[in-house]
């Protein structure tokens, strides 16, 4: 087993206090036991694009330590924290008026989105978000939709035509030197179900730095290599498996990090809504 190092840390905003009780029952965050080539051999499923990766069962809870490296009492920066932020009470009953978990199918959420209902409930994120965006540009909604439960891994590279495994956000397009620039993700949970979002706890830089790459240029795009190499390289480093309940939403800096959705573990629809910006972690 490769220990853990601590580097990209997560923070659970002040407003996810009252699920005190929930927090002692279900847990948060699990390990997984490394990362292995993806494979998905249910049929009728979009397969796995070729080098793909997908995080190796068995999952565990992390030690005492482990989850001393993994959080942080401190809202962490925007390029390298997770936050998870709850939503306030009025928002989650707009959710619940527009019955949106009851959704069952990605045709019923795009049906939805052409709603009045819907543009006022994503007008009412963009209200709630405004003051964590730290450019002057407003929050925009990047994506709405219904992913299908049992995934081990959610995302689709639409270029390619395939699942895309384990992998680094490029929609900024920035060099590995700048990659703490970049744009993060807040992505909410309107489903019914946890939803998990699974992450290697590296920056791009650390590595980098791991793969022996000291030497070598920094200032060019190595996304997909990097997550390649580093897979093969240490296939015993965990992926960190994080719930995100309904009505909670999680920031992550998506273009520096390893990371990708599950809904593995889901019985019902996945429903989420992306923003892409410069998002602070709120306290
Ligand atoms: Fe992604």
């Amino acid at each position: 087993m490769y220990s853990l190092r601590q580097s990209i840390v997560i923070y659970r905003c002040q407003n996810c206090d009252f699920l005190a009780k929930e927090e002692s029952e279900i847990p948060r965050v699990w390990l997984s036991s490394g990362t292995q080539l993806a494979v998905d051999n249910v049929p009728d499923r979009l397969q796995y694009c070729q080098g793909a990766f997908m995080p190796r069962a068995p999952w565990r809870e992390p030690t005492p330590a482990e989850s001393a490296l993994l959080w942080t009492d401190e809202p962490p920066p925007h390029y390298a924290g997770v936050g998870i932020v709850r939503l306030p009470a009025d928002v989650l009953a707009l959710l619940a008026d527009a019955a949106i978990a009851s959704l069952t199918t990605p045709l019923q959420v795009a049906e939805f989105k052409s709603q009045e209902k819907c543009a006022q409930i994503l007008d009412r994120l963009i209200d709630y978000f405004q003051p964590f965006c730290l450019s002057d540009a407003p929050p925009v909604i990047s994506g709405m939709g219904g992913r299908q439960p049992g995934l081990s891994t959610a995302t689709i590279d639409n270029k390619r035509g395939c699942r895309n495994g384990l992998h680094t956000d490029s929609w900024d397009n920035l060099s590995l030197d700048r990659k703490h620039e970049a744009t993060n993700r807040i992505c909410v949970n309107l489903g019914r179900d946890s939803r998990y979002f699974l992450f290697v706890n590296l920056t791009e830089m650390d590595i980098f730095e791991m793969l022996g790459y000291s030497d070598s240029p920094i200032g060019k795009l190595w996304t997909r290599q990097l997550t390649s190499e580093f897979m093969q390289r240490y296939p015993e480093y965990p992926v960190v498996k994080l719930r995100i309940a309904p009505g909670e939403a999680y920031i992550a800096p998506t273009e520096n990090m390893i990371h990708d959705a599950s809904t593995a573990d889901m019985k019902h629809l996945d429903v989420k809504v992306m923003m892409r910006g410069y998002y602070r972690i709120p306290v």
